[in-house]
């Protein structure tokens, strides 16, 4: 049912955890399922996104898509990490399961979410980036989950 790639991300990963004073944060959730996941992006002056760590409570899609997410914005200009759309990293993920594509969503999104936090906070537009309806940054500072 799942590529061998998804399993492997699902089982090992990558870059989970949060980045201290990160340029930007955004969470994103699936009212559907309850899920949520977080992104954080380290972008330096030039505009490239020097590190990328997630946080997801959520299913084995879910955490598979950041983690793949995650390795594909690394590197990336702002503008590049724009194109790492939910079908980027499908196919970068050799594919999902019909059922589980709305969970890779989640993951762009959620960078999305994190672009979107990283612009207001420079106080800059990102030209063909919209706020993502999902986001659910606000008034989250206290929140445990
Ligand atoms: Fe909720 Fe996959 S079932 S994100």
């Amino acid at each position: 049912m799942y590529s061998e790639k998804v399993m492997d991300h699902f089982q090992n990963p990558r870059n989970v955890g949060e980045i201290d004073n990160a340029s930007g944060v955004g969470t994103v959730g699936n009212a559907k399922c309850g899920d949520i996941m977080r992104m954080y992006l380290d972008i330096d002056d030039n505009g490239i996104i020097r590190d990328c760590k997630f946080k997801t409570f959520g299913c084995g899609a879910a955490v598979a898509t950041s983690s793949m997410a995650t390795e594909l914005v690394k590197g990336k200009t702002i503008q590049e990490a724009l194109e790492v759309t939910n079908k980027a990293v499908m196919e970068a993920l050799d594919g999902l399961p019909p059922v589980k594509v709305h969970c890779s969503l989640l993951a762009e999104e959620a960078i999305h979410a994190a672009l979107w936090d990283y612009a207001e906070k420079h106080h800059i537009k990102i030209e063909g980036l919209q706020k993502p309806k999902s986001d659910i940054s606000e008034g989250e500072e206290e929140e445990e989950y």
